[in-house]
């Protein structure tokens, strides 16, 4: 800037303190444009300042931010709504500007948040997720075969990783998309964009959607937001929280969930997670007695979800469904789940725990599909999830089992699940406590 055009920002600065009709000033400022982005995509940076959390700053206008330099301010007009967005996402994020009253930071902790996205910061995590054929294939059907309900649309991508959802919904011919990624894997995603010349297409927004701004309300929500047993990262929520941004008619991809639950038996399964606690029953283990921490790792073991698959023949009754719709949940919906089961057993014999697994529908305009991690499909990177019970059930055939699973959400985006069965004809209890955020893959 030369020095007239800092004086004259700096008076506009004093100005809009003062409550100074904005409107009038922007007229009377000749130059003030700053071409876009702080580093423009041909590489030449056209502006840079040091942005810290005293960084001061407001929005002038639509497209426009005036920030503060020091004793002077500068004024960056952007082309276009969507590159203020991005810049003024940036800003945000450097000055952590809305951290301590995010509905995501409220409840999370920050140790875990920093774990999660250093986890999906990693192109190996998410070519992991891209690689599972089940999960990409299916999206990419849903998505292209309801191209009606893409085409010419505008679309938020929630969490996009790769970016390879807004990849999709371009394919099925949307307008505009805005993929927003909390990891720093954004910054891939963006050169994704750039190299296949999608540019002005897809905007990728680097934040939580908690968190940052869209330009426009959305026609169509995608994102992959499903964890272990469904709920696992609390990502639902922020899908669920992204509504924010959805027109009222908009639709939601995936549109709901069906989480499924069966008693299962399983004699070895059980006997393994005894052996591993066995260790410390050991009374000489060079030369100390480890067996008073016994009991403490049966608990520990028992608390572990086990994620691997299995032989539906283990399944003791047909399984009992529960639903959470997409289009009608609100994030606090998913704070406390509880899931009450009435199993009608089918054979009889030891019920050792409860296997669960999730199956999410699109509900397009001109299809509905599924996506499912059943043991009766082919494998996912999901599989599925068992719980065991600390105490095995006998039940006869034709015998009731009754209860009800509950999901509490936790500060570490995930869940305490607590279990509670009884053989409605015997009155055998038993039950479980387990820590969904440390799962056995088995
Ligand atoms: C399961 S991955 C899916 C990635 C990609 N959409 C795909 O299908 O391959 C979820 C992604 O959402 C991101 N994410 C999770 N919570 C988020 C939030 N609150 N705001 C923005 N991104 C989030 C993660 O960093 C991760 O990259």
């Amino acid at each position: 800037f030369s020095p007239w055009i800092i004086k004259l920002l700096q008076a506009f600065w004093e100005a809009d303190r003062e409550n100074t009709s904005l409107k009038l000033l922007i007229g009377l400022v000749p130059i003030y444009a700053l071409c876009a982005k702080l580093c423009h995509t041909d590489g030449v940076c056209v502006f840079k300042c040091l942005v810290n959390k005293d960084t001061e700053y407001c929005r002038v206008g639509k497209e426009s931010v005036l920030i503060t330099l020091g004793y002077n301010s500068a004024l960056l007009q952007f082309r276009s709504h969507s590159e203020y967005s991005t810049f003024s996402n940036a800003l945000k994020n450097c000055r952590n500007q809305h951290k301590e009253h995010s509905v995501f930071s409220q409840r999370t902790e920050e140790s875990s948040a920093a774990q999660y996205f250093q986890f999906y910061g990693c192109l190996s995590q998410q070519q992991n997720m891209m690689q599972d054929f089940v999960r990409t294939a299916t999206y990419h059907r849903a998505i292209l075969q309801n191209h009606i309900d893409f085409k010419d649309k505008v679309v938020l991508d929630v969490g996009c990783g790769s970016g390879i959802l807004s990849f999709f919904a371009v394919q099925a011919g949307a307008r505009k998309v805005y993929a927003v990624e909390a990891s720093s894997v954004a910054k891939y995603a963006e050169i994704l964009v750039q190299s296949n010349n999608l540019s002005d297409k897809i905007s990728v927004l680097s934040g939580k959607i908690e968190e940052i701004s869209l330009p426009e309300n959305v026609d169509v929500i995608v994102s992959e937001p499903m964890g272990y047993m469904l709920f696992n990262e609390r990502m639902l929520e922020s899908y669920l929280h992204s509504k924010k941004w959805l027109k009222s008619n908009g639709m939601m991809f995936p549109t709901f969930s069906d989480i499924h639950l069966a008693p299962f038996s399983d004699e070895q399964l059980y006997m393994e997670h005894y052996s591993r606690a066995n260790f410390w029953y050991q009374q000489c283990f060079y030369g100390v007695n480890l067996s008073s921490l016994r009991n403490a790792a049966v608990d520990e073991y028992f608390r572990q979800p086990i994620v691997d698959t299995f032989d539906i023949r283990i399944l003791m009754a047909r399984t009992v469904k529960y639903t959470v719709n997409f289009t009608e949940a609100a994030e606090e919906d998913l704070y406390r789940v509880e899931i009450p089961f009435v199993f009608q057993v089918m054979q009889s014999g030891l019920i050792h725990g409860l296997a669960f697994w999730f199956d999410v529908a699109f509900v397009g305009s001109l299809v509905t599909v599924w996506l499912s991690t059943a043991p009766t499909e082919p494998l996912t990177h999901w599989y599925q999830v068992r719980c065991l019970l600390q105490t095995p059930l006998f039940a006869k055939e034709g015998e009731t089992l009754s209860g009800k699973v509950l999901f509490v959400a936790n500060k570490r985006q995930s869940y305490d699940i607590q279990i509670v069965a009884v053989v409605e004809e015997t009155g055998f209890k038993s039950g479980n406590v387990l820590d969904l955020k440390n799962p056995f893959f088995r």
